[in-house]
């Protein structure tokens, strides 16, 4: 019926990832509860957080994993990517080598994602401007080879977060 209809529900399966320390937890504090911790401590095993939006009328809850970066604290990794619909990859602007990592990164979701459709090219701590090592340039044209969306991002001032989850989000809708 109609009234069925209007109470359909989606549910997407995202995950983050990314080197130790480039801000994925916070991104996810940041869009999830608008939170972000300046001295947050590295994430051990994996985590999640839901977090809904409106589209067209329907609900569409967002189911958004978070795990190590360091390779000690990782848990199952196959298990981590089964059914995802979309990934964060990010990077720290500040840090070169957690730019050149990305491809890792990639390799690992190659290996272990199933059902993967979107994937968004994440440059964390764009406010950190004055000690950047990675151009918006370079970023870019790695999402380009690899058709990735791209997006520079900040969870300490906020600039670009919601948009970077919520891009990925409504394409995978
Ligand atoms: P792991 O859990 O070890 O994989 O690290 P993570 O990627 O989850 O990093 P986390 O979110 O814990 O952030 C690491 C550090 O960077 C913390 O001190 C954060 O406060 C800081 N940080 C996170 N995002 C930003 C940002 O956008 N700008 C700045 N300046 N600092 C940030
Ligand atoms: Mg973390």
């Amino acid at each position: 019926s109609s009234d069925e209809e209007s109470r359909e529900e989606y549910l997407f399966k995202i995950v983050i990832i990314g080197d130790s320390a480039v801000g994925k937890s916070n991104l996810l504090s940041r869009y999830a509860r608008n939170e972000f911790n300046p001295h947050s401590k590295a994430t051990i095993g994996v985590e999640f957080q839901t977090r809904s939006l409106e589209i067209d009328g329907k609900e569409v809850k967002a189911q958004i994993w978070d795990t190590a970066g360091q390779e000690r604290f990782r848990a199952v990794t196959s298990a981590y990517y089964r059914g995802a619909f979309g990934a964060l990859l990010v990077y720290d602007i500040s840090r070169k080598d957690t730019f050149q990592n990305v491809a890792k990164w990639l390799e690992e979701l190659n290996a272990h994602a199933d059902t993967i459709v979107t994937r968004m090219l994440v440059g964390n701590k764009c406010d950190l401007e004055s000690i950047r090592e990675v151009s918006v340039e370079e970023g870019k044209s790695l999402a380009e080879e690899q058709e990735f969306f791209f997006i520079e991002t900040s969870a300490l001032d906020s600039t670009n977060v919601k948009q970077a989850f919520e891009i990925v989000i409504r394409e995978i809708y």
